[in-house]
């Protein structure tokens, strides 16, 4: 809690630099206001005037929202612009280079691991190589509705793949590709896809990562588990070889399977490169995502395209304040939401160009942000609080080899950020010369739903500020009482805006026992959150079983069952321990079945166990012994 009248160094504001204010598509904080009370107050009205920005085959019929969120007055639903007519595919690109005339416009700078790799990508290009990516989809059998899993590293295939789907009403489910063949089966088969889109392989730094084989090993896993869903396998297959300069020699070996694998790179020389966009409605469903799940299993949040597609576009326009002459750069990996969001679809959307990076921060050298920064002339950057902590640890030095005076806003988003950084990143990075936009929302809210204005809102360090448009957040305690003024407790929203999701896929009762059950009429984040003297918001943390490192949720029960799974291991409990770099890291006690031995090896095989069973990124930092485990009473 606040002490009313203490000097806390929060209580410190920073003002939006008058530079920035001038041009503003929100100039200040008033204007703000007035804008929130029109989306609140006729959503309506304020909904349409964005949704006149795109193009709409059929336009909506009745209200832009309708929704129940009430378990108690029946089943919980959102729908956005119903009646609509209308593609995602169509808007971020045929708008773009036939109606606004930007098809010259860089949509994407390609910049690979290496520095020495690196594509320009129009917006008429991207349109040519999406619509034959749609083509080669649809001579493999893919039909409006059919489920895609996406398994590929951050390369323009990627997005492509993703845009194509759009385009023909296919439903993309993207696996990050840091994930093990485990959780790719997994998510395969909980969605039943019917194609796999992989490639040869990705160099993370200086290491190869296979992907092709662990796709393999997925697939063998699916069929293994059940009747394989997925018949074809289309295989980015020369990724390798790009970026080998040409020599074959040197190509990686790749598994191939004349029966299954489609190679890209033949096919999509083989046909046309245009493509009729497939007229959707506006809640047929664009992509899965999955995200944890605090029972162990991942669920596959469903988002849908008309309302996804007005709220990507609004939150990345306002809150990066996107201007004709902006690169904008956002470092996440398109295989979580924030590249799905703020990647492909928000600004497309807007007709922007981005940096699109393949790479990690520390390689070839700890400078390598700085340097594509400078490269590009980076104006708007987003990134994520453990990035900032982790190339804070090398000091100013590396900064100070490159001009970042291009710098005009900085983002944050995935987790809380610590002061410490948010100086470092104010100071160090920006200079003082850009606001930082601590950015909060989830997989499931679509896009911001708790932001700054960046030459609007005075900003607090470690305070995600106010609501965006049409959100609508309160605070309850525990007996679901919401409070007033000065509070902390669970944040929830009282009603949906048009990119929140719209179930679990395949299981409408886990969404709405998970979001809407433990208080009827409210959208249960499972954040805590404090709200200060001064009506800002402060993300305080998870309430639930879920474990955020890095920016990446896991789940608590999913790591202690696949340390179960283990021939030596009774019982796992895993908790969260603070870190300097992760923000949270995994701390597991194991309890060992009788006579094995609690020792180094062991130790080591576990570690391994997780990280083969979901991925690297859940790799416990901690195993200790536990002879014993404490258990709360179930009866
Ligand atoms: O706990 C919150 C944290 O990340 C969770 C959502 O994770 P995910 O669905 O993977 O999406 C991450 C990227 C949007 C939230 O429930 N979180 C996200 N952004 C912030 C945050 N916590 C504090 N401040 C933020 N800015």
């Amino acid at each position: 809690m606040v002490v009313p009248g203490s000097q806390h160094a929060e209580d410190k504001m920073y003002h939006p630099p008058e530079g920035l204010q001038k041009d503003a598509h929100v100039p200040d904080f008033n204007c703000y206001l007035e804008l929130y009370k029109k989306s609140i107050e006729e959503p309506d009205v304020f909904w349409k005037e964005v949704a006149s920005d795109f193009y709409w085959k059929k336009p909506p019929t009745g209200h832009v929202l309708q929704y129940n969120f009430d378990v108690t007055k029946g089943n919980i639903y959102v729908k956005c612009m119903e009646g609509a007519k209308t593609n995602m595919c169509y808007n971020v690109l045929d708008r773009n280079v036939k109606d606004k005339n930007l098809g010259e416009r860089v949509a994407f700078y390609w910049e690979g691991n290496s520095p020495d790799h690196h594509v320009a990508i129009t917006y008429s290009q991207l349109l040519g190589q999406v619509c034959r990516c749609a083509n080669v989809l649809k001579q493999m059998g893919v039909r409006k509705g059919d489920r895609v899993a996406i398994y590929l590293p951050m390369i323009p295939e990627l997005v492509y793949t993703m845009l194509a789907c759009a385009r023909i009403g296919a439903v993309h489910s993207i696996v990050f590709a840091g994930f093990s063949s485990e959780s790719l089966c997994e998510r395969i088969l909980d969605s039943q896809c019917s194609i796999l889109v992989t490639a040869d392989g990705v160099y993370r730094g200086e290491k190869w990562i296979n992907l092709k084989q662990i796709a393999d090993e997925a697939l063998e896993k699916c069929k293994e588990k059940a009747s394989a869903t997925v018949k074809r396998c289309l295989v980015v297959k020369h990724h390798a070889l790009r970026i080998k300069s040409g020599d074959v020699s040197n190509e990686p070996q790749t598994p191939w399977d004349a029966a299954c694998d489609v190679c890209w790179e033949e096919v999509m020389g083989q046909v046309s490169e245009q493509c009729e966009p497939e007229w959707l409605d506006a809640e047929d469903p664009l992509f899965i995502l999955y995200t944890s799940g605090s029972t162990g299993k991942p669920k596959g949040v469903l988002h849908t395209v008309a309302g996804y597609l007005l709220y990507t576009s609004l939150t990345f326009k306002y809150v990066f304040d996107h201007q004709p002459d902006d690169v904008y750069w956002c470092t996440a990996d398109i295989g979580w939401i924030t590249g799905h969001s703020y990647i492909t679809y928000g600004p497309l959307a807007n007709g922007a160009t981005s940096v699109l990076f393949e790479g990690i921060p520390v390689h070839p050298h700890v400078g390598r942000f700085w340097e594509v920064i400078e490269k590009y002339r980076v104006t708007k950057f987003y990134t994520a609080p453990t990035a900032i902590r982790l190339l804070m640890k090398y000091g100013k030095e590396p900064l100070q080899k490159y001009d970042l005076s291009s710098l005009r806003i900085l983002g944050t988003v995935g987790e809380p950020i610590n002061p410490e950084a948010w100086h470092w990143y104010y100071e160090v990075v920006g200079q003082k010369r850009c606001p930082v936009v601590d950015t909060f929302w989830q997989t499931e809210t679509g896009g911001h739903v708790l932001t700054p204005l960046p030459a609007a809102t005075p900003l607090k360090p470690g305070s995600a500020t106010f609501p965006f448009f049409g959100v609508d957040p309160t605070i309850l305690n525990e007996h679901g009482e919401e409070l007033e003024g000065e509070a902390e407790g669970y944040l929830v929203f009282r009603r949906p805006w048009p990119g929140i999701m719209r179930t679990v896929y395949g299981n409408q009762e886990r969404f709405e026992n998970t979001y809407f059950k433990k208080f009827p009429g409210f959208y249960v984040t499972g954040d805590g959150c404090r709200r200060d003297k001064d009506g800002y918001y402060w993300i305080t943390g998870r309430i639930d079983d879920m474990i955020n490192v890095s920016g990446h949720l896991l789940s608590t029960a999913e790591v202690e069952s696949s340390l179960t799974d283990h021939g030596a291991v009774a019982e796992a409990a895993v908790v969260s321990r603070p870190h300097a770099v992760k923000g949270e890291c995994l701390y597991c006690f194991v309890t060992l079945k009788d006579c094995r031995e609690f020792n180094r090896t062991l130790v080591d095989e576990l570690k391994r166990q997780v990280r083969e069973k979901i991925g690297p990124i859940a790799t416990p930092d901690f195993i200790q012994n536990a002879p014993g485990l404490p258990k709360t009473r179930s009866d």
